[in-house]
């Protein structure tokens, strides 16, 4: 794993869009795996400043989510699809169907779900993906002992998952119990991937997944068997790792190693 250790979150932010727009000017038909969430909002709004001034295109890319609620229609304020088209897609070039989530108004979510994963892979899987990280060391909605070798899914939500996300719904309303997310084994499939994990409260999980064993009980430590795998993190979320020091002399300030 290549651990990033930056300043603070700006500076992480600035590193995992310019890593993105690598990765699409190499190969602007790939495949992108996004996520949503908090940690996301302010890298989606460098991508989209990046597509202003003309320094980004995704006319030609494809994307897959990584999840979505089940029971809340595409058109629902709080469902991913609406997070997707508020903070990228509606400001952005993807061309109309290259976009992807899995639908959470399916009338069968396990079909949905099997479905999901078949389309990836018939688009030839995913480039670059995409990835945060929960409290509770989840990696999508793959919340702990979920196998390591799941594929795309309905997962029940985890009570401390569901209270971290009350904060983007409405007063009076409720996160749902259920979602539609890819597995762990459909993460690793990915030819990169990208964790950002920024602020103190993701310290713990952060320590877990990169220092801890690989165990199903902190999902993100599946990522210790990827080949490439890049965290990018801030000193806070850094703050609990026995070997930042040498994490930092290798990647001083997220640089590329020397050697
Ligand atoms: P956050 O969520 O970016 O809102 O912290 C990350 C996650 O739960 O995967």
């Amino acid at each position: 794993m290549k651990i990033l250790i930056l300043q603070d979150r700006a500076a992480g932010t600035r590193r995992a869009a310019e890593m993105i727009c690598d990765s699409v000017m190499r190969r602007p038909d790939g495949v992108l795996g996004l996520a949503t969430g908090g940690t996301m909002e302010p890298l989606y709004a460098e991508l989209v400043s990046r597509h202003r001034e003309g320094r980004l295109s995704f006319a030609r890319a494809k994307s897959f989510n990584l999840d979505e609620y089940v029971g809340l229609a595409p058109s629902h304020p709080q469902s991913y699809h609406s997070y997707m088209d508020q903070h990228l897609f509606g400001h952005v070039d993807f061309a109309p169907g290259a976009t992807a989530l899995p639908d959470g108004s399916a009338p069968d979510p396990h079909a949905e779900a099997d479905a999901y994963e078949a389309r990836i892979v018939a688009a030839g899987g995913i480039d670059l993906q995409l990835l945060g990280i929960g409290r509770n060391g989840h990696i999508g909605f793959n919340e702990p002992t979920s196998s390591l070798c799941s594929r795309t899914r309905v997962k029940t939500l985890t009570e401390s998952t569901r209270a971290a996300n009350a904060r983007f719904f409405g007063p009076g309303e409720e996160p749902p119990t259920y979602a539609i997310t890819m597995g762990l084994a459909s993460i690793l499939d990915a030819r990169e991937v990208l964790l950002l994990a920024f602020g103190k409260e993701k310290a713990p999980a952060v320590r877990a997944a990169i220092e801890g064993p690989v165990s199903a009980f902190t999902p993100a430590s599946v990522l210790q068997m990827h080949r490439h795998a890049t965290l990018i993190l801030d000193q806070a979320a850094a703050s609990d790792l026995e070997l930042r020091e040498y994490y930092f002399t290798v990647h001083p300030d997220g640089a590329p190693a020397v050697v």
